[in-house]
């Protein structure tokens, strides 16, 4: 019932995904105040109560709309919660999301329940075409990509508060962290194919299927830990530009980067880092997390070695996936792929052809998947993207290297 990896297909299955999948989001707010659920960190990160509403707004246009005469909840919600598509008119400006006091988290929560029951009523007359039945899969990985962002923004929020607030009594997690193995897996490499080949949910962006060439490589087993951050950060690394990308450096100066986000010096040489179950003292077997692709790169030309490219980390999750621990379940990790178009690559069509493909410049790819991934969502050919100077995704990163 859980599996989001195929596209479900009669009525009643849809609708026991549907339910499963929507519960998650208004569970993560529970326990939450209207206060915690209504500001804005910053210009990234979009307030609790508006990831509530958009997921909903979601379904509204890409499925409830297109029907002929449809009527919306609350014509002034397509506006309000419309997070970057063009093609459906103005919008409130991302970094103005913080200013909806109105409306407010119980009119929000009121939104979903409607939407709810009239995605259920949709859904029991049963979806036939099979354009319908993507933007409906569409329509759930959104919103488990959104639950992921709420966790991601509210963690942010909490930071800034000088209570240190935990958001969770213990942090929400699908599975716990696996322990390291040691060691690196070699791959011969040669022509190799990447990308989702048309069988079961993808986003537009993982495909199409492709061949490309590899250079033999190394693929670190385990992720980089913050006890290796550590020495990266006690041998200067934050203070020596020849570990740099020149735009890394520009912005180690910029901001002031002493140490990944959340992590705050105490006493001689100790840490303590900020999560989202308040503050612990830094465990150093833990992989690192809250770094961005500049320190990621930094830190891999700190090491001798390098990042994966995005098709070497497919390939190594692909045809050894036993070989490598945490692939999927505790960061995104960093790549060296600037994330552009596949060969082939065809947008969606319609409304959501928005969705992916116009944020294809000046962005890095990330693969895998982290803790707050829900259950599901996860996939070996799954591009996430950041900009190389964001860090409050939960990344982390898993070093490559040259053989021969
Ligand atoms: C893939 C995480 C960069 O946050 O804009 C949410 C996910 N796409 N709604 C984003 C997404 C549409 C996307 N990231
Ligand atoms: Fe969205």
């Amino acid at each position: 019932m859980n599996d989001l990896s195929r596209i479900p297909s009669s009525a009643s299955d849809d609708i026991d995904l549907y339910r499963t999948v929507r519960a998650r989001m208004p569970e993560l707010a529970n326990g939450l105040s209207p206060e915690d659920l209504a500001a804005q960190p910053m210009a990234d990160a979009s307030p609790g109560k508006w990831h509530l509403a958009h997921t909903s707004w979601f379904f509204e246009e890409m499925i409830l709309a297109a029907e002929p005469g449809y009527r919306p909840v609350d014509p002034r919600f397509r506006q309000m919660f419309n997070s970057y598509y063009e093609t459906l008119g103005q919008r409130v400006a991302r970094p103005e999301r913080g200013l909806m006091t109105r409306p407010s988290v119980d009119e929000v929560l009121a939104y979903r329940r409607e939407i709810d029951r009239r995605m259920v009523d949709r859904l029991s007359r049963g979806l036939t075409s099979g354009a319908e039945r993507y933007l409906f899969a569409l329509g759930l990985h959104h919103d488990q990509q959104h639950q992921e962002l709420f966790l991601m923004d509210l963690l942010y929020l909490m930071s800034r508060s000088p209570l240190d607030p935990a958001a969770y009594a213990v942090e929400p997690r699908e599975a716990p962290v696996q322990p390291a193995v040691g060691g690196v897996t070699r791959f011969e490499g040669g022509l190799v194919t990447i990308g989702h080949d048309g069988d079961g949910f993808a986003f537009d962006n993982e495909g199409p299927a492709h061949r490309t060439f590899l250079q033999p490589f190394a693929l670190a087993n385990d992720l980089v830990t913050n006890g290796d951050w550590i020495r990266f950060i006690q041998d200067g690394g934050y203070s020596r530009p020849e570990l740099w990308l020149s735009d890394g450096w520009a912005t180690v100066k910029a901001k002031e980067w002493t140490a990944p986000l959340y992590w705050h010096a105490e006493g001689e040489g100790g840490w303590r880092v900020f999560g989202l179950s308040g503050l612990a003292p830094v465990d150093p077997a833990a992989p690192v997390r809250h770094i961005s692709a500049y320190e990621a790169d930094a830190y891999a030309r700190w090491a001798g070695k390098r990042l994966p490219t995005e098709a070497e980390w497919e390939h190594a999750a692909v045809t050894n996936p036993a070989a490598f621990t945490n692939l999927f379940g505790e960061v995104w990790q960093h790549t060296s792929s600037s994330y552009s178009a596949y060969p082939g690559f065809k947008p969606t069509d319609g409304t959501a052809s928005e969705y992916n493909g116009k944020f294809m410049a000046n962005q890095m790819v990330l693969r895998g998947a982290c803790f707050a991934t829900p259950p599901g969502h996860a996939r070996a050919t799954y591009r996430n993207f950041f900009y190389p100077h964001q860090r409050w995704a939960f990344m982390g990163l898993r070093l490559a290297e040259d053989i021969t």
